[in-house]
This record gives structure tokens, sequence and C-alpha cells, in this order.
């Protein structure tokens, strides 16, 4: 394995993705891991981190004694290769040119740059820079602005650099991540099939013989979640599924018909009257999150008080999510509940006393959708566009009713069914129908209709913080648009939502 001491750069959870991608394993570790615990890891090769301190920091991170001693090669990254220069004697200054954003290498060579050929392109973010190599380095990278880019010291297999070779913006960085697995000698075996059984083993090594229970979304990580622990602990997993009411149409069906031959112990709860009844003379969005939200936890403390004592409560918290919720990568958590803060449906309380089972704790969301591959999860839930908990509750504008969920369902089910058969689904990162409180004249035959307004929504976004309104075909658009109107009786016009992420959000509430 190789282990990333973790400094506090925003990329370093980038550097992990770059090896599981290249087929090895590596582990993040908080810098100051002790000795004992990185060799808990038999590291084969060590990477030092970026982040934000100068290492003339009064509090400037570094790895703990011994470490840079070990007789396996170092990579440092940022301030990983500065601290590694200094430390080797070399000499660190503030840059008379702050580097920031991309560079062109115009001089590179080295064990690093194996196989390497044509322009480089780097992407820099630093101010202080090695201005005075240490002993037996050599410059193995040069920027116009910064003659000492890369070292290296072949002999101590100790390499610095830079730039950072993990983000997207250095398109030669994962070859270089691959030139510094092979200078360790790190197997490339690592896959998901091994990361199945290794989630699947510490499972069971955590929760021994206890009972784990799971709320289940629909969504893909509680899914997964869930057939990974049926495959981990079998019946001693209780998977609770509320259906509030506010799913979109046969959701809960497809949920049971997944899961449940899959070996998933699942129980469903209805508990539709409670939600819209609380929901009722509601029209505020955030009040409606918020009633939904309680509901839940209501609902779902109910529902398991009947089922037993459990000892553990499974949540599907992927990486991204440990990062945001303060904190970072190492912040030890386990134990006291780290649930996510986010206005998600699913939240749970506090005060359960259950231990946390985190198994995606480490992966990506494009991890748990290969992990859901190996484990039959179905396709059409294994590649899903996210729904928010609240359902389709902040889709119906302003109060929610029974037959306005029912509508929209239809519109929804419509639209999203046309683009999965005219193949832009995949295509879109979330696509969408509203029902809106307008209601408008239309003429349809001979008659003078009176109905509502349908909106449908498609977006493309790299991380739902921005997005782009998706550019469906106006053919398919006029498609949707006659079938709507034509199969769904209290909709007399459709429109198309054609504004971005600012300003706009993705859901309409
Ligand atoms: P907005 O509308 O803020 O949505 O652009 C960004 C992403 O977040 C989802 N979303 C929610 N998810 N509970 C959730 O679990 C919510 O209350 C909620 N509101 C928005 C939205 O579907 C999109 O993917």
């Amino acid at each position: 394995s190789v282990v990333i001491l973790d400094f506090g750069s925003q990329f370093t959870r980038l550097i992990t993705r770059r090896f599981r991608e290249l087929g090895a394993y590596s582990v993040i570790l908080p810098g100051s891991a002790s000795l004992e615990r990185i060799q808990q890891e038999n590291p084969q090769g060590i990477v030092l981190s970026g982040g934000p301190s100068s290492v003339y920091d009064e509090h400037a991170p570094k790895p703990a004694p011994g470490v840079l001693e070990l007789d396996i090669p170092v990579l440092g990254v940022c301030y990983g290769m500065q601290y590694l220069a200094q430390q080797a004697g070399g000499d660190v200054q503030r840059a008379g040119k702050r580097e920031y954003g991309k560079a062109d290498l115009t001089e590179y060579s080295g064990d690093l740059f194996q196989g390497i050929q044509g322009e480089f392109v780097a992407w820099m973010s630093h101010s202080d820079s090695v201005t005075q190599l240490p002993k037996g380095y050599e410059v193995c990278a040069k920027t116009e602005d910064t003659p000492v880019t890369g070292i290296q010291n072949s002999q101590t297999k100790r390499y610095g650099v830079q730039f950072h070779p993990e983000v997207v913006h250095t398109p030669k960085g994962g070859q270089l991540l691959a030139n510094f697995l092979d200078i360790c000698g790190v197997e490339r075996d690592w896959n998901a099939e091994h990361i199945v059984d290794e989630l699947v083993a510490d499972v069971q090594k955590q929760v021994g013989n206890g009972k784990v229970l799971l709320a289940i979304s629909g969504g893909v990580d509680s899914s997964t979640l869930a057939l990974l622990l049926a495959k981990a602990v079998g019946d001693r997993l209780t998977a609770v599924f509320i259906d509030h009411g506010l799913l979109r149409l046969g959701e809960r069906e497809q949920v049971e018909a997944a899961l449940r031959p899959l070996g998933v112990n699942l129980i469903t709860v209805d508990a539709r009257e409670q939600f819209l009844g609380e929901l009722k003379g509601v029209d505020d969005p955030e009040q409606k999150r918020k009633i939904i939200g309680r509901e839940f936890i209501r609902a779902f403390e109910r529902e398991t008080a009947q089922l037993g004592s459990f000892d553990f409560l499974a949540q599907g918290t992927l990486y991204p999510d440990v990062i945001e919720s303060a904190g970072g990568p190492h912040s030890d958590k386990s134990g006291a509940a780290n649930i996510k803060s986010h206005h998600n449906v699913g939240g749970l309380p506090e005060d359960l006393k259950f231990k946390l089972v985190e198994p995606f704790r480490t992966l990506f969301k494009d991890e748990v959708r290969e992990i859901a591959r190996l484990l039959g999860l179905p396709e059409h839930i294994r590649m899903r566009h996210p729904f928010p908990g609240p359902g389709l509750a902040i889709r119906c504008l302003g109060e929610v009713s029974e037959e306005k969920l029912d509508i929209l369902r239809r519109v929804d089910d419509i639209f999203i069914s046309g683009l999965r058969e005219f193949g832009l689904y995949d295509g879109c990162s979330q696509a969408l129908a509203v029902l809106t409180p307008i209601r408008s004249v239309g003429v349809m035959g001979d008659e003078r209709t009176y109905s509502y307004t349908a909106a449908l929504r498609a977006v493309t976004t790299d991380d739902f913080m921005t997005a782009e309104w998706a550019r469906l075909p106006y053919d398919f658009l006029a498609t949707m648009s006659n079938r709507i109107v034509n199969q769904v009786h209290e909709i007399n016009r459709v429109v198309y939502d054609i504004t971005g992420k600012p300003p706009a959000t993705i859901e309409w509430e």
C-alpha cells in the first residue's frame, strides 16, 4: 500500500482516488500519524500531501519522528516537497512570484517522468519555493518562474513536485503517480472486487454478532449499502424504507423488487397519511422540509422501537460527506454520530444510541456505483439521478396534496421514461418535473380548458453547486409536451426551464 500523510490540502483525497484508478491501494492518515500507525499499513511508499502551511510557520505540520527514515520511497507534493527539501538540508523561501494555476514545465526528466513526452502542463498553487537543493538531490522539473519545480534523490528514492499531479488540471499527473507506484513496487491489483471483499470483512469485524439497522432512501448509496450489509451480516441487518408518500411512480415497489430477492431483510413502512396530514396547509418550502425531516425521525423511531434492539446504525456516508462535515478525513468520529447535517431526509436524531457503521466513508460515488454493479443492484437504480430527501414535496409548489402529487407523479414518469427511451437520461445529471400552481387557459378539442402548468427541468453539472440547463433536442421536448398534455388531463401547458444555477437552483423550492 501507499500511505498518504495529509497536511491539509483540499486535494489530498484526489491522490487516493488516482491511486485507486491505477489499481493501487492507499490510505490517508493524518500528517502527524505515529510511526507505529503508519507501519500497521505495511507501506511500500509514502506521499506527503500539500497543505496551506509554510514550513516556517510555528505550527507547521510535520511527519512523526522516524517516518522519513523508513527505507521506502517518499513523494512530497507542494508543501510536502518543501518539507522534504528543508528537512534534508535544503532551503525554502517565500517565492518572489507566487504561482497559481497552470504552468508549463520548461524541462523535466528523471524517474518520476519516465515515459512522459511532450508538453507537461502542471497545476500550481504555492507561494514558497525551494531555493537551495539539499545534498544528494537534483532538479527534475522547472517552470519559467520556478527553477526548482521537481526534485529527486534516486539513491534514497526521495522525490518532490511543487505542482499537484493529482488534479485534472495536470493532465499527465496520472502517469507521474503511476511512475511513483512503480518506484515503490506497489501491486496494481486493487479493484472494486477487492474493495467489496475488504468492506465485507471490515463490517463483519466491526459488527460481530450485533444487529444492524439501516434506513433506505431508494437512492444508490443506501441501496448498495443494504446489499453489502446483507452480504456481510445476512439477517442481522434490518433495512427500513419509509414511504412518505412523496415518492415517484412505483418507487416503493421498485426498491422492494430490487433488494428483497438479493437477500435484504427489508421492511417498508407506509407513512403516507402521517406525512400528508402534517403537510396540510403548509406552503413554505423550508417549513415543508422541516416537517418532513421531523416526521421522518418520528416514523423511523416508532417503527424501529417495535423491531427490538439494535447495536449498530448503518449509514451510506461517502468520502465527500466526510470532508464536508468538518474535521477532514482523519477526524475520528467513530462512536459519535456524524450525521449529514445537510437538509437530508434520512437525517436521524443525534441521540440515537447506536454505534455507526459507515463502510463507504472512504469511497467516491462512482466507486459505490461500481460496487453496486458487482452486488447486482439493477441498473435503473444504480445509475439513477439524485433525488432529494423531501421528494416530490419540493417539486409540487406551494401546498402539497395527494391530488397534486398524483398529477406530478404521472408527468415525472413520462419525462423520465422519455429521457431513457431517447437515450438522453445518462447525459443529464438530474432531470425533474415540477407542478406549478399556475393555471392558464387552453383549448382542447372544442373546449376551453383552465388547467395547471407543468415545468420540466434537466441540468448538467459536476458537483450540483453550479449547473447548466441541459440542451435537450427540440423534437424530444415536443414529444414530451405532447405526451404530457395528452396523458395527463390536468395539465394543459408545459414549459422547459432554461435557467442555470446560479441564479436559479436545481429544484424549484
Ligand atoms: P438545489 O435545488 O439546491 O439542489 O440546486 C442541489 C441538489 O440538492 C438536492 N436537494 C436536496 N436534497 N434534501 C436533499 O436530500 C433537500 O432538501 C434538497 N434540496 C435540494 C437537489 O435535488 C439537487 O440534487
